[in-house]
């Protein structure tokens, strides 16, 4: 069976490859390599020994996308995860994001809706709930309104698919809200390549250890929590990689009732940011240089989900643990150094 995976030179998208090859499927992947590159896919070849099909294509080209869906109507469903991501980029160049984002699924969904399987897992964020009032977070939970073009491209993609959803029977599609993906295949052969200074924790982390970064700044330790720092999810890529999978497999076996569906994709388990410099210690044996600096605008004082709808229904829970995938963080930071 072949599976599109858009955006599969990326982070979590080359993750869920590895994660395809091993339950059989036939991979085909579309990346326009703006935040990725092909040595990905050595690394992914490296590790399953099997090369997927690579297509270098930009989602907004409406043209060639159509040319690529008219020689892959075999393609059984699409794993989407061809976007952008940086929060504050979004916020100085918002029209970026809308084209990126936005226009470009509904390209990609008005091609999806005229081949004869029409599959569709959708990544979205935790960061539609906001500063949510119950936790852990579940589903039902409100959205509330983007704090960020980035956000905003999120909820309104999740909007997207259910309209085009209610007007085409055919279609079925799942929307993955993830907490905060971090770590990196244990094999050290892929994992994060942020693009400049890292904007997320766990790369600077890494990167600071090794000395590319002079210190981790943390960003207020004043709020509301145990030891005054934020309270995030963090959640192995190799579990969250393992999601798509199931997911996927939800919907081209017809096991759902309704043809759009969303799950929370996170551990459950709330760390805060010291818990994560601890817990990186421990599993690195390095020592972090850190100072506590005010609060990053912006931030929520704690998400974490509650996974039991992921549990209960996708038959799926992340098994990796945070240290777990701190380890694997840090060896791939080395390995990156070696290169
Ligand atoms: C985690 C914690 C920071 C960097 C991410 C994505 C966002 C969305 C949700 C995407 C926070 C603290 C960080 C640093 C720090 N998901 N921190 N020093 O904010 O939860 O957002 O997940 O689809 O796009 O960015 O993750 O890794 O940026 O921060 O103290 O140098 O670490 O304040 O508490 P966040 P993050």
């Amino acid at each position: 069976m072949k599976i599109l995976v858009t955006g599969g030179l990326g982070f979590i998208g080359s993750h869920t490859v590895i994660a395809l090859q091993k339950k059989g499927y036939e991979v085909i992947i579309i990346d326009n390599l703006s935040n990725s590159s092909l040595k990905v896919l050595e690394g992914i070849t490296s590790i399953s020994f099997k090369t997927p099909e690579f297509e270098k294509l930009d989602l907004r080209d409406k043209l060639g996308l159509k040319e690529f869906f008219v020689k892959h109507q075999d393609v059984s469903g699409v794993i989407h995860f061809a976007a952008s991501k940086a929060v504050g980029e979004s916020v100085e160049n918002p029209l970026l994001y809308y084209e990126n984002n936005i226009a470009a699924l509904t390209y990609l969904l008005q091609n999806l809706v005229k081949l004869p399987e029409q599959n569709i897992i959708f990544s979205s964020s935790c960061t539609v709930y906001g500063e949510a009032e119950d936790l852990p977070i579940s589903e039902g939970a409100p959205v509330k309104k983007a704090m960020s073009p980035y956000g905003n491209t999120k909820q309104i993609g999740e909007e997207i698919i259910t309209d085009t959803c209610k007007a085409n029977d055919k279609l079925k599609a799942i929307s993955l809200r993830y907490f905060n993906p971090i770590g990196a295949h244990p094999t050290a052969e892929i994992g994060e390549l942020p693009l400049g200074t890292p904007q997320n924790l766990v790369p600077f982390i890494t990167q600071t250890a090794i000395g590319k970064r002079k210190e981790l700044s943390v960003f207020g330790d004043n709020y509301p929590t145990e030891d005054g720092t934020c309270i995030r999810d963090y959640i192995h890529v190799m579990d969250l990689a393992e999601a798509h999978v199931v997911a996927l497999e939800r919907i081209m076996s017809s096991k759902s009732k309704e043809n759009f569906e969303v799950f929370n994709v996170g551990t459950g388990i709330g760390s805060s940011v010291l818990d994560v410099i601890k817990a990186f210690e421990s599993a690195s044996g390095e020592n972090l240089k850190y100072k506590i600096v005010d609060r990053r605008p912006g931030d929520v004082v704690a998400a974490y989900a509650d996974t039991q709808k992921a549990n209960k229904t996708l038959g799926w829970k992340a098994k990796r643990s945070l240290g777990q995938a701190l380890k694997d963080a840090w060896e791939w930071e080395k390995s990156q150094d070696k290169s």
